[in-house]
């Protein structure tokens, strides 16, 4: 992103009692370096990790911390900040705050501005796993998504207490960058995108079955960036061991025939379909035993074409936007604009993979085709690949809707 959008921008960061709170003054920095007029709001909890005097100075403003106090009142009152700010940003959140936020409690000084402000909040929650797996806090979040606010993160990996897993604010650079694409107006807002991830499974006996390598995280990612764009996404997945991205729909199966089945039901009638899933070509007629060795020196399948699925939906009566992605190990150009052809697709996105690229690992590249260009993504973390070629199809997506 060239354009500096938040310079200028005021916003008001609250900072909850975290260990993670430590990270926000960074933020604080990072936030000044983009033009940022910063005003810090802290629970009390908050200064048992950090002082204020340290947010004091790293944003140049008096921090404020108590709702029942005249001298902060008169500084500017809660109501006055709660007007002032462009954007409220809360990180970390802790669980408790997420939760009074989403009860609409208003009994301290930060949860008060919230529920006097009508300005956008963003929310960085930083908590044990466990905790963030807590249904009552996933209930929570839905709950404060459901009123317009976006949740930054978490993200993954060792957490303070120990233990590893989802719940770790994310690093103050992320979140400025998640920070800089919401405040760009959501391009995909009213938009359905249907997105297809992760491998296929077809059974070959009651326990074997013909797989392959997708991780999913691909799939995921680009409906993460989906997600942030605005667009209300169902994310249709064969089996992967990935949390469902916060705010999408969801769908699990397991064999082509199922994933063919639900993108029919759903695909049909979206905006955008972006099929990332690596679906089997071939499957065979699954017995209803198990096959026994007993002595075969060879054994035999046969198998049979499934249905081709992005195709399906190409070739409907008023096709959505279709964006194919195109999996090769050798002439990677070719096969990819032979398939944006004969798949009858807007787009296409090949990656060569193979040798330890592309399936499962976390970075990735990309050359895009459509009918009059193409357009190479530079190796990436696939979370960033997934932004960047999300933007590629919202500028395709809107020249077509524009001719
Ligand atoms: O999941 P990861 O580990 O992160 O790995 C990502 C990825 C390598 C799986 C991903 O980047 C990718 O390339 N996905 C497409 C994999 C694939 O099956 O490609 P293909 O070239 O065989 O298929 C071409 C297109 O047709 C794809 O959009 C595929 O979803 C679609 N297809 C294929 C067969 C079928 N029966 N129905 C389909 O819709």
């Amino acid at each position: 992103m060239t354009e500096n959008v938040l310079h200028n921008k005021k916003i008001v960061l609250g900072v909850t009692g975290s260990i993670a709170a430590y990270k926000s003054a960074d933020l604080v920095r990072r936030l000044r370096e983009k033009g940022v007029d910063v005003r810090v709001v802290m629970t009390k909890a908050a200064c048992e990790f950090i002082t204020p005097l340290t947010l004091q100075t790293l944003s140049g403003h008096p921090v404020a911390i108590e709702l029942l106090d005249a001298d902060e009142e008169a500084a500017m009152g809660h109501i006055k900040l709660a007007r002032w700010a462009d954007w409220i940003l809360i990180a970390p959140a802790t669980a408790d705050t997420i939760a009074r936020l989403a009860g609409g409690r208003a009994d301290d000084l930060l949860t008060a501005l919230c529920s006097a402000s009508e300005s956008p909040l963003a929310i960085a929650p930083a908590m044990n796993n466990k905790m963030w797996q807590n249904e009552a806090t996933q209930n929570n979040i839905r709950q404060l998504r459901s009123q317009s606010a976006q949740i930054l993160g978490p993200a993954s990996g060792d957490q303070a207490c120990g233990e590893q897993g989802e719940g770790r604010l994310l690093e103050p650079n992320d979140i400025v960058q998640a920070l800089e694409r919401l405040v760009v107006p959501a391009q995909l807002q009213g938009k359905h995108v249907v997105i297809t991830a992760g491998p296929t499974y077809e059974p070959i006996d009651p326990v074997r079955f013909i797989g392959n390598r997708s991780s999913g995280k691909m799939g995921f990612a680009v409906a993460v960036a989906a997600a942030e764009a605005g667009a209300d996404v169902t994310l249709i997945s064969g089996p992967v061991n990935l949390p469902t991205p916060t705010g999408v729909h969801r769908i699990d199966v397991e064999t082509a025939q199922q994933m063919h089945d639900k993108v029919m039901e759903y695909a049909l009638h979206c905006d955008l379909f972006i099929a990332c899933a690596a679906v089997a070509d071939f499957r065979p007629q699954p017995l209803e035993q198990k096959i026994k060795k007993m002595g075969k020196q060879e054994l035999q399948l046969t198998l049979t074409p499934t249905l081709d699925i992005v195709s399906a939906v190409a070739s409907g009566d008023q096709p959505p936007f279709v964006v194919g992605f195109a999996a090769e190990t050798n002439s990677v150009e070719t096969y990819a604009k032979d398939k944006l052809k004969r798949k009858g697709l807007d787009m296409v996105a090949a990656n060569q993979v193979g040798d330890g690229v592309g399936f499962a690992v976390d970075e990735n590249e990309l050359q895009v085709f459509w009918e009059s260009g193409s357009q190479s993504l530079a190796m990436a973390p696939k979370s960033q690949l997934a932004r960047d070629l999300m933007t590629l199809i919202i500028e395709r997506y809107n020249a077509k809707d524009t001719t």
